[in-house]
């Protein structure tokens, strides 16, 4: 997969480099081209934002630096000519979930445009819809000083879920939020070694090899944490069996 980054600091993308998205990007699963966009500004200050028309506070990033920057990274296409998914964080965004970060895992190509300030001119979005799919993004309800920061959560979402990232396959499969046995349920508690710490046992039926009852002893854990922390999801749960229920009584 490839991910272009257009940003006015790439150097906040270091993390990329690091630990699973590191490796991936050494073992070509993930290439990820990272571009300074005042380098699409043509003053000599580089500027990139200008004041907001109709007033207000703040300053709004300026559509012809953007309309260069996007329209070179796109030029520049892959063999097969495709075109990348264009995806805009603001906190004014649809939000970003695992369902999203599936669909994304999926696109051969996509075009992050991460913005400070009060966000980037409406019209580079609605120009760009015009020739791209584009996606302006949350990934939650609170503002952060930049997309920079969303950016690489969506990125390192997106990553883990390629094939060949993970070791085992079978963690993305019980992910809380994926489609499948687990979903919407919250992880319950987990345990290694040693047996007991500071005067407290693990759970004994962790301990006795019964793959049965360990898989319910972890469903019933799911669902009673999923209840007392996130319980608008268990609605969103389908069938719930005789022994889910008990385990929620
Ligand atoms: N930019 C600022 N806040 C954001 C958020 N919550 N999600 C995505 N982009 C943002």
């Amino acid at each position: 997969m490839r991910i272009d980054v257009v940003s006015i600091f790439p150097e906040y993308f270091a993390p990329l480099s690091v630990s699973l998205m590191g490796k991936a990007r050494e073992r070509g699963i993930l290439d990820i081209r990272l571009h300074q966009l005042r380098d699409w500004a043509h003053d000599v200050h580089h500027t990139v934002d200008d004041t907001p028309y109709g007033g207000g506070p703040g300053m709004v990033m300026k559509p012809e630096v953007w309309g260069e920057a996007i329209d070179s990274v796109c030029a520049e296409p892959p063999p097969d000519a495709i075109t990348p998914r264009l995806v805009v964080p603001t906190p004014s965004g649809r939000r970003f979930t695992q369902q999203v970060a599936l669909e994304y895992a999926a696109e051969p190509w996509l075009l992050f445009a991460p913005a400070r300030y009060e966000g980037i001119d409406s019209r580079v979005m609605a120009e760009y819809a015009s020739r791209l799919r584009v996606d302006e993004v949350s990934i939650g309800d609170y503002v952060l000083a930049g997309g920079e920061a969303a950016v690489l959560v969506m990125v390192e979402a997106v990553a883990r879920l390629l094939p060949g990232v993970l070791g085992n396959a079978n963690s993305v499969t019980d992910d809380s939020f994926a489609p499948g046995p687990m979903q919407n349920l919250l992880e319950g508690p987990v345990y290694t070694k040693p047996p007991v710490w500071r005067g407290r046992e693990v759970p004994e039926i962790l301990l006795s090899g019964h793959h049965g009852k360990i898989a319910r002893w972890r469903r019933d854990e799911a669902l009673r944490r999923t209840y007392e922390r996130r319980p608008e999801l268990l609605t969103a749960v389908q069938d719930l069996d005789k022994a889910d229920r008990r385990a929620l009584a």
